[in-house]
């Protein structure tokens, strides 16, 4: 009893490193609290470098190991990375209080920001658990989004992370997207909550590219750009019990910029909500790309007040070429709810057209009293059955 009460006492992360003793339960669990490693946690000094040898220690370790971020502390972080591959066979990052972003000219400050840099890059990591109860990460966007034109940041990027969980987690007004996955096989991602201005440029909440199955469930997005984006070859990606808004949707794509051959298949939204939304459910390619968007289902969703509820879009751009991605197999089931535009339903698809597209129990009406709303299709192909407003679709 007395070494479990030691345990519990090293868990709450006061002391660290904690070599404990846990051959009762089989296995080591090695904590490393950032403090130890000289963070200070003023929400000040830059404790990038504290992290970074809390972090190689933690990935060292043989075993199970802990990195703790304790509570009632404010965290300044700067292009922080997390890199693998660790010895540890599982590490949690147990984040209780909170990272926060330098503002605009101090982050810039000596560094190059570009397409790929990120407040937290964690890469190579499998077996990863990212616990954010309590914690909270605030990017620190008001800074950077007058500057529409600047290459912004991202908040938190998974790179090649396998059997990864991240869970609990609040993330607040990220210059760019708030959470990136990118080539990581496995992953749950439950309870997070992402917030930023509705018209806060580029906000994306979760983009998912290059993965493959992928939970993300029980989280609410409040955005100015997509809750969550489905890119280039990514399979198997569920969201369920999704609200979203503002935002735009939840959307596969865009697909097929510069021509790329993006692949997208077994997408399965279900559950999902969308409120005061720009889109709902939305799929956009561009014209000249090559590649796939199928096998994808929107189901249970309900609307209050979105704008283009239903959405294929084809012609993301207007520059025109030839060849195009090939969007079939998709199925919005169970909507319900209101539209703010009366074209409630829009199949946009290309000259080479969309395939086996399935639309059933829909029921959206528009939110202007005394207006109807309508369904507009170009080039779609498929069934429509009990579906208001009335679409009809060649088979
Ligand atoms: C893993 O353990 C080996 C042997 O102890 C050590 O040499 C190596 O530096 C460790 N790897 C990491 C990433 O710390
Ligand atoms: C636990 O730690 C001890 C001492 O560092 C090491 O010998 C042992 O292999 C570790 N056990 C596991 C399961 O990693
Ligand atoms: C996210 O928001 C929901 C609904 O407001 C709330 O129940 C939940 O505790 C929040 N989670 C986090 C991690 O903030
Ligand atoms: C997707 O995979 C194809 C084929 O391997 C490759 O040509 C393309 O560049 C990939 N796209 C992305 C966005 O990674
Ligand atoms: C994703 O959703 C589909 C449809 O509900 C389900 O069949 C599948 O098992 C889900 N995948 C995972 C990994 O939960
Ligand atoms: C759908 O979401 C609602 C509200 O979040 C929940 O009560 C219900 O159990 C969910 N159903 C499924 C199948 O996930
Ligand atoms: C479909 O896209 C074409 C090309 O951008 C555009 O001219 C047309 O207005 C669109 N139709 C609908 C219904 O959105
Ligand atoms: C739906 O539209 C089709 C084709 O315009 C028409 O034949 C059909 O009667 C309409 N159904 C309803 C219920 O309005």
């Amino acid at each position: 009893m007395q070494r479990l009460n030691t345990c519990l006492y090293l868990i709450l992360g006061f002391v660290a490193p904690c070599f404990c003793d846990t051959s009762f339960v089989g296995t080591n669990n090695t904590f490393f609290n950032v403090i130890d490693y000289g963070a200070k946690g003023d929400g000040k000094s830059d404790d990038t470098q504290a992290f970074v040898t809390a972090w190689q220690h933690a990935c060292g370790t043989q075993g199970a190991s802990t990195l703790v971020i304790p509570p009632k502390t404010v965290f300044l972080v700067r292009n922080l990375r997390l890199e693998g591959p660790c010895n540890a066979t599982s590490i949690l990052i147990q984040l209780q209080g909170e990272i926060v972003a330098p503002a605009k000219n101090e982050w810039i400050n000596g560094l190059t920001i570009d397409e790929e840099s990120n407040l937290i890059l964690i890469s190579k990591v499998n077996s990863l658990t990212v616990d954010g109860n309590g914690g909270l990460i605030d990017g620190y966007g008001s800074t950077w989004w007058a500057c529409k034109r600047c290459t912004r940041p991202m908040i938190l990027k998974f790179l090649s992370c396998n059997d990864l969980s991240v869970s609990n987690l609040m993330i607040i007004n990220s210059p760019k997207a708030h959470i990136h996955v990118n080539f990581c096989d496995g992953a749950i991602l439950s309870n997070i909550n992402i917030s930023a201005p509705g018209d806060s440029p580029n906000t994306d909440g979760i983009d998912i590219s290059s993965s493959k199955n992928i939970i993300v469930e029980d989280s609410t997005f409040e955005t100015g750009d997509d809750c969550i984006a489905i890119t280039g070859n990514s399979s198997y990606i569920n969201a369920t019990r999704i609200a979203c808004g503002p935002g735009h949707g939840i959307s596969i794509g865009s697909l097929g910029r510069n021509n790329a051959n993006d692949r997208v298949e077994e997408v399965h939204v279900r559950n999902c909500t969308f409120t005061n939304t720009k889109n709902g459910a939305r799929i956009k390619t561009w014209i000249g790309g090559s590649g796939y968007a199928r096998k994808i289902y929107f189901e249970q969703i309900i609307l209050s007040q979105a704008k283009n509820p239903i959405i294929i879009n084809q012609y993301y751009s207007d520059y025109v070429t030839n060849g195009g991605l090939e969007v079939s197999d998709v199925t919005y089931r169970g909507f319900q709810g209101t539209s703010l535009n009366d074209k409630a339903i829009t199949l946009n698809c290309s000259s080479s057209g969309c395939f086996n597209i399935v639309l059933d129990q829909i029921n959206i009406v528009s939110s202007e009293p005394g207006a109807t709303a309508y369904c507009t299709i170009y080039n779609a192909r498929g069934t429509a059955t009990s579906t208001v407003p009335n679409c009809s679709l060649s088979t």
